[in-house]
């Protein structure tokens, strides 16, 4: 194998020869997302009707983030009252270049906190992978869901995926918004979105929010996504979750235990993927709720919708799983009449 010094001696010989196409390389390579992105958003304006109702009127995003202290208060607040309410909301950061579905807004969580009589207000957006990508481009670096609609939606996504395989954006740490909802469990405030783990939250003494980690939850659940309505369990303290992926034909459940660590988790085989956006419990069962609305893009084509379609033919199931199950075989699946 040629050493260090050889190569850089063969680029000294051939200098003339190849400094116009390694240059040109550079410069390809260092601006790859900024073409790919120019490529896309052209693609994306050639639509006619672009979706913005989700970023107008009361829907507009707000674009500051502020702490106010001592809030007015009609009335009194007593003295013991003591914490906080939240929500979380779909926000984006930036105005998209094209169409847009509140999907897809970065996570904004607002909160008031009530102490000592008193009222704080913060809101804060939720600092995810996604989030700083943009904060460090100075605009939008994905493509948006709301353009991968019809013909023009396939190229878009090939050029996303173009994005992902040649490393112009990040996706090792997720690329979920964290704006669907809040859960608080084992001392911890998560922010959740069902494409991505969740992120940690802390309030501070002042009542700021401020963004902990994107948090892992070890190797049995890995880089599984976290959805975003994991159920709390009254009586034992745990929380029962569920991930899925809407292009693979299985589901994994997991149970958080009372202190926040993973104690048990079950892969379930589907006969065919589909979105799942809830699950719910009872006090002896798990309940999977696996119906037909599926991930097809020949549809985005053929229909020129986005790429996510509820597929007639399919049945809608319901899979009871014992909450400690260790095999699938202990499920009882219902087919819903049609
Ligand atoms: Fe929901």
């Amino acid at each position: 194998m040629p050493d260090r010094d050889e190569i850089l001696e063969a680029v000294m010989r051939h200098g003339r020869n190849i400094a116009l196409p390694v240059s040109l390389a550079l410069v390809v390579f260092s601006s790859r997302r900024k073409l790919i992105n120019g490529l896309q958003t052209l693609i994306a304006k050639t639509r006619k009707e672009k979706n913005r109702a989700a970023l107008m009127d009361n829907y507009g995003p707000v674009k500051t983030e502020v702490l106010e202290h001592n809030l007015p208060v009609k009335g009194t607040l007593p003295a013991e009252l003591n914490g906080a309410y939240m929500r979380n909301g779909s926000n984006p950061y930036y105005d998209p270049y094209c169409s847009y579905h509140w999907f897809e807004g970065s996570g904004m969580v607002h909160a008031v906190r009530i102490k000592d009589g008193t009222a704080t207000y913060c809101n804060r957006y939720v600092e995810t992978s996604k989030l700083k990508q943009e904060k460090k481009a100075g605009k939008p670096v994905f493509a948006a869901f709301a353009d991968q609609e019809g013909r023009r939606g396939v190229i878009i996504a090939m050029l996303e995926l173009l994005k992902i395989k040649t490393g112009a954006v990040n996706v090792k740490e997720g690329t979920g918004t964290a704006n669907t909802s809040l859960v608080y469990h084992a001392g911890r405030l998560l922010a959740l979105h069902e494409g991505d783990l969740p992120y940690q939250l802390r309030m501070v003494c002042n009542g700021a929010l401020e963004t902990v980690q994107r948090l892992t939850l070890g190797k049995d659940w890995g880089e599984t996504n976290f959805n975003a309505h994991p159920k709390f369990d009254e009586p034992t303290g745990q929380l029962h979750i569920l991930g899925y992926n809407i292009t693979k034909p299985e589901v994994k459940l997991g149970t958080m235990d009372p202190a926040g660590q993973l104690e048990h988790t079950i892969k379930v085989d589907l006969p065919w993927p589909s979105m799942m956006h809830d699950k719910a419990i009872t006090s002896k069962y798990k309940i999977i709720l696996h119906f037909p609305l599926c991930f097809d893009p020949q549809a985005m084509v053929k229909q020129d919708t986005l790429p996510i379609v509820w597929v007639k033919e399919r049945p809608a199931r319901i899979g009871l799983v014992p909450k400690q199950a260790k095999s699938m075989d202990e499920i009882k699946w219902f087919e819903m009449p049609r």
